[in-house]
């Protein structure tokens, strides 16, 4: 299974991706509130463009962390997906994030290719939330650590939850060529979209990708990722929050927390709950930076860069900004991307923007020969 190689995107940048022609590969992230399909055509001179994007919601609890709920919803997502792309393309990369996958750095004691990878088995073992032998596991060496061995961060995936993600796709006539970790592919975004200052060797980045049901912290220093975390707390936290306070459905709550009162303005007792909530994202935040820099006595970063629908939070940037002390922003993929004007209309580009990110990352993947 491709999963092997979920790594190579963190490992290898850009420089290595093969040419995929105008068509190359759809990727496709199924996310909680929606399902977001992608196709990213790379030129001869290395630039990325993206051709075609679609975004298809998905009811509430069609999909509980990895676990698919409901599988009508899905498939007509899917569909609907597939309809509104008319792409005619018939190769998928599917993303899996959640409680059945795992990202990890381990410091280990290094050796021989054979003994790292006996270590890897060794030391993921204990983190993996599921046995090693159903899973599927990869690393890639990060850097050497003090003790004078490896480091290497760990991607792995339950072998069930990657068939289960196959399965569906494969169910709307796609072939599944690959299936990566979601934010693998979101990184291999931010590497190929921010370039070479932002895989300089003296720098250290926090990127998040703020998602409904979680949200994806991670640190990136020296040109690789060094460090990840997935904190349990989305933009559904806020909306599941309203619902409770306000006696509204989801789909209600949703509307109050995006649209507001219908004339643009978010009403006093909403922006209350979001500031709760707030509090308790940065409690989870502050800890985890905490527990990086108790273990690296690294306390300074060069800068924050955000994605997912979550970044939309009011007052978010400001306040993130203050708590991390340094430069908050928002990820623009296209202040390197370009995109199809043909396909692509500007009121998606914002849409692009913000939650997009993670299904272009799968849609670079390259088809493995
Ligand atoms: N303008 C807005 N203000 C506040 N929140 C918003 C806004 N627009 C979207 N959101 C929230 O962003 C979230 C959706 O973002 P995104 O598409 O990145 O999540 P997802 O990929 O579906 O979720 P996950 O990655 O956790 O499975 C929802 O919780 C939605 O309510
Ligand atoms: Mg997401």
């Amino acid at each position: 299974m491709a999963i092997k190689k979920i790594f190579e995107s963190i490992k290898e940048t850009i420089t290595d991706a093969i040419y995929l022609g105008p068509k190359g590969i759809i990727g496709i992230d199924i996310g909680l509130s929606a399902i977001k399909m992608a196709e990213v055509s790379l030129s001869a001179e290395g630039s990325y463009k993206i051709m075609n994007y679609s975004s298809i919601p998905l009811p509430e609890g069609a999909i509980i962390e990895d676990e698919i709920q409901k599988e009508d919803e899905i498939l007509a997502a899917l569909q609907a997906g597939l309809k509104e792309l008319r792409s005619g393309n018939k190769f998928a990369c599917v993303g899996l994030s959640g409680a059945n996958t795992l990202i990890k750095r381990l410091q280990l004691a290094g050796g021989t290719e054979e003994e790292i990878d006996d270590q890897v088995s060794w030391e993921a073992e204990q983190y993996l939330p599921f046995p090693i032998d159903e899973g599927n596991i990869a690393f890639s060496v990060v850097g050497e650590n003090q003790g004078g061995g490896v480091d290497v961060i760990v991607g792995a995936a339950k072998k069930s939850t990657v068939t289960a993600f196959k399965d569906i796709v494969e169910r709307v006539n796609l072939k599944v060529k690959v299936v990566d970790l979601g934010a693998a592919a979101t990184l291999n975004v931010f590497e190929s979209a921010l370039g070479e200052e932002f895989k300089r060797s003296d720098k250290t980045w926090i990127l998040m990708d703020l998602g409904a049901q979680k949200t994806h912290f991670m640190i990136y220093k020296n040109g690789v990722l060094v460090f990840f975390k997935e904190i349990n707390i989305g933009g559904l936290t806020i909306t599941e929050e309203i619902q409770r306070h306000m006696g509204v459905n989801y789909e209600e709550a949703e509307s109050l927390k995006i649209h507001g009162d219908g004339n643009g303005n978010i009403p006093e007792e909403i922006i209350e709950i979001i500031n709760q909530v707030l509090d308790s994202f940065f409690g989870e935040l502050k800890k985890t930076i905490d527990f990086w820099v108790s273990s690296t006595s690294e306390e300074s970063f060069d800068g924050c860069y955000l994605t997912g629908g979550g970044a939309q939070v009011p007052g978010l940037i400001e306040a993130l900004q203050e708590l991390l002390e340094t430069e908050v922003q928002v990820f623009n993929p296209f202040s390197s991307f370009s995109y199809n004007k043909n396909k692509i209309s500007e009121e998606l580009i914002d849409e692009i923007a913000f939650r997009g990110v993670c299904a272009i990352g799968l849609a670079m993947r390259s088809i493995p020969k």
